[in-house]
């Protein structure tokens, strides 16, 4: 994996974003986009009205896209210019909060969604950690992260990292998520429209002591990380 950080403080990332907001606007996504990735979420069984997170959710695009009548919709972005713009563009509360803390219950959400953030994440190991914490046991966690390099030279964004969809894949499994499907942007015509060349990863939060050991382990990197 390949790593640019031109910044390394979530302040200063913050900072970047609310300028760059004001300056360009958010990115947007569309309708088709949203059903896209709503469609990989399909499964038999699931709850009627799933709980759905979309954490770093810029504008609110995706969220303004996806239907009330079948998720219960939270969002949360470090940037408050993103924050209230999507409040604006979908009438829900919008929390400014980082992804290395999600101001979420353990186990209160049923999908987690992170489309083309993670890799612009300060603290990759506490997000991920989140990810696990905040989400129910059984639950779902979808990420859209970058696997070509050329992402590093052109995109403004100060964090990047990008990695082969195998390299993503062992990062997230390596820290207890379970990847079940693995799709290149680039096979489907309404994403690569949108972020060409990137890897969307569906993933399931494992139950009991699987779950609590990747917790475990994610907190003592957590700590390790802070000690050094
Ligand atoms: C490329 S935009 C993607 C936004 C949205 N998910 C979309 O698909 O349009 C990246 C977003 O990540 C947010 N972000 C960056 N670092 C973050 C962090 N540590 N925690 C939460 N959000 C973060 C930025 O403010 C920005 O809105």
């Amino acid at each position: 994996m390949e790593e640019k950080r031109r910044l390394t403080s979530l302040g200063a990332v913050r900072t970047w974003y609310d300028d760059y907001f004001r300056a360009n606007g958010t990115w947007p996504t569309t309708a088709d986009y949203a059903e896209t990735i709503l469609r990989l979420l399909d499964e038999p069984g699931a709850p009627q009205r799933r709980r759905l997170l979309d954490v770093a959710c810029g504008g609110g695009y995706f969220l303004a896209h996806t239907p009330a009548e079948a998720f219960e919709r939270f969002g949360v972005d470090l940037s408050g210019v993103a924050a209230a713009e999507a409040h604006c563009r979908t009438g829900l509360p919008i929390g400014v909060a980082s992804a290395e803390a999600l101001p979420f219950a353990d186990g209160s959400i049923d999908v987690v969604v992170c489309l083309g953030s993670f890799e612009h994440f300060v603290d990759k190991e506490a997000s991920c950690a989140e990810f696990l914490r905040v989400t129910r046991p059984g639950g779902r966690v979808l990420v859209l992260v970058p696997y070509d390099r050329h992402w590093i030279d052109t995109d403004p964004q100060p964090i990047e990292l990008v990695g082969s969809p195998k390299e993503w894949s062992a990062w997230f499994r390596e820290r207890g998520l379970r990847v079940d499907l693995t799709i290149d942007t680039d096979d489907l015509p309404v994403l690569a429209g949108a972020s060409p060349r990137c890897t969307v990863l569906r993933m399931r939060v494992g139950r009991g002591r699987l779950r609590r050991t990747a917790h475990q382990v994610n907190r003592l990197l957590r700590f390790l990380g802070r000690s050094q």
